[in-house]
């Protein structure tokens, strides 16, 4: 075994009791577990990497991580989208620095040495000074194994035997749909990518888009009166809301309220509707349900906001500190001013200094900040909100429960245990 699987081989047990909704805060600040999730989470899921619609021709690449390992995506000659680790060979340079552009052939800037789009290291200066038997073809760029694409999202995945991503998503597909599959022409992003740092872990962004529907009357609420037309607040009872959360086995989760009249915020958007077609095409249920106002998280790391197209990764950087990567989502047939107004109310809402992501941020770097106390941290904390409430309703995918719930936050932690608990596919190697 490598020395951080040596050190690096917690039991998690103690620290997870998702049927009792009890979590154990070192889960957020314990440097050996973060060290564990790079081995046992980020190397072995699907991750989210990019949206087709950045790629138009061979060789235009953007760059990007999976968990903290630098990842080059780009366009091969054949127009397939490949993944590398962003890492050279010699002496471990990143072979491209940039964030997004095209090129025909990455060149380390250390050396010299020069990959293909294929990831075929193709020249070597000075090669003549090597040994006889140094043959260009062992040393091209390592490959992520597993690239796959669903309706515009590319995800890939370390692991050579992992379940196909459609398998991995199972009924979450059903809920990223009614975002993804709105316009028979799909999505596209414009502008560029948001990129911020917060200090908090990871973990506490992503199962906040799982599951927290109930922070919003409380966490939100100036935010709530500045939107709503009659400057009034949110309603003091909340448990009345009417809405579904979905919590699936593979971690992944997705909460929204319901409404017989569903409607985007956005006035443009709204407009641009036709209501009766999209009930035609992806149901009544979607509709009035996850097709707007909503919350979801991809296990383990990427989350999106139907209303305002907002779909981004957690990056973590170190157990106390995240890099927020957001892109502005549109479907590609909607008129220019259309996509230009989902854009304009995205910043306004969830942009770096949107109205509501201030107001969640705040929140994550408030918990993180007092979790490395000693008694603080053998304090639980508490995701009992509807425990046992999840059933099949006949109407939604999967298992539901009520919309003010923490069922599929206890899910995500569920999931979370499971794999940190077994060893990966580079592990059985040594076996
Ligand atoms: Fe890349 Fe030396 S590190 S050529
Ligand atoms: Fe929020």
């Amino acid at each position: 075994p490598r020395p951080e699987e040596l050190a690096t081989n917690l039991d998690v047990s103690t620290l997870v009791d998702s049927d009792g909704g009890l979590i154990d805060r070192s889960i957020y600040t314990d440097e050996g577990l973060y060290k564990q999730e790079m081995r046992r989470i980020f190397a072995r899921s699907w991750l989210f990497l990019a949206h087709t619609s950045q790629f138009k021709k061979p060789g235009d690449f953007f760059t990007t991580f999976m968990g903290e390992d630098p990842i080059i995506v780009t366009m091969d000659k054949k127009k397939s989208i490949r993944a590398y680790l962003n890492s050279c060979r010699h002496r471990g340079v990143r072979v491209c620095r940039a964030d997004a552009g095209a090129t025909k052939m990455f060149t380390c800037t250390y050396h010299g040495w020069s990959f293909d789009l294929e990831g075929a290291l193709q020249s070597v200066p000075n090669e003549q000074a090597y040994p006889e038997d140094f043959d260009k073809k062992d040393w091209g760029l390592i490959e992520v194994p597993n690239v796959a694409i669903y309706k515009g999202l590319i995800f890939a995945n370390w692991d050579p035997k992992a379940e196909p991503l459609e398998d991995a998503l199972g009924d979450m597909r059903y809920y990223m749909d009614a975002m993804l599959d709105r316009d028979p022409e799909g999505t596209e992003v414009i502008g560029g990518v948001m990129k911020w740092v917060l200090e908090g872990n990871w973990k506490l962004a992503a199962e906040q888009f799982a599951t927290d529907w109930y922070h919003v009357n409380m966490s939100h609420a100036s935010a709530l009166m500045v939107l709503s037309p009659t400057g009034k607040g949110p309603k003091a009872d909340i448990a009345a809301t009417p809405g579904r959360q979905f919590v699936s086995p593979k971690g992944h989760g997705a909460g929204f309220p319901t409404h017989p009249k569903s409607r985007f915020d956005a006035k443009a958007v709204h407009e641009h509707y036709d209501y009766a077609a999209l009930r035609e095409r992806l149901g009544d249920a979607a509709v009035e349900g996850p097709m707007t106002t909503g919350h979801a998280t991809v296990f383990p790391s990427f989350s999106y906001l139907p209303v305002n197209g907002s779909i981004r990764v957690w990056h973590p950087k170190g157990p106390d500190k995240m890099e927020v990567w957001a892109w502005i989502l549109v479907d590609k047939s909607m008129p220019d001013e259309v996509k230009d107004a989902q854009r304009l109310y995205n910043l306004r809402t969830f942009g770096p200094s949107g109205i509501f992501e201030a107001d969640d941020g705040e929140n994550w770097s408030e918990v993180q900040a007092i979790s490395h106390g000693f008694v603080t941290n053998n304090v639980p904390l508490n995701f009992q909100m509807g425990i046992g409430s999840e059933r099949e309703d006949g109407t939604y995918p999967g298992q539901t429960s009520e919309l003010y719930s923490d069922a599929a936050g206890r899910g995500f932690y569920r999931h979370w245990a499971t794999l940190m608990n077994e060893p990966a596919w580079h592990e059985n190697k040594n076996k």
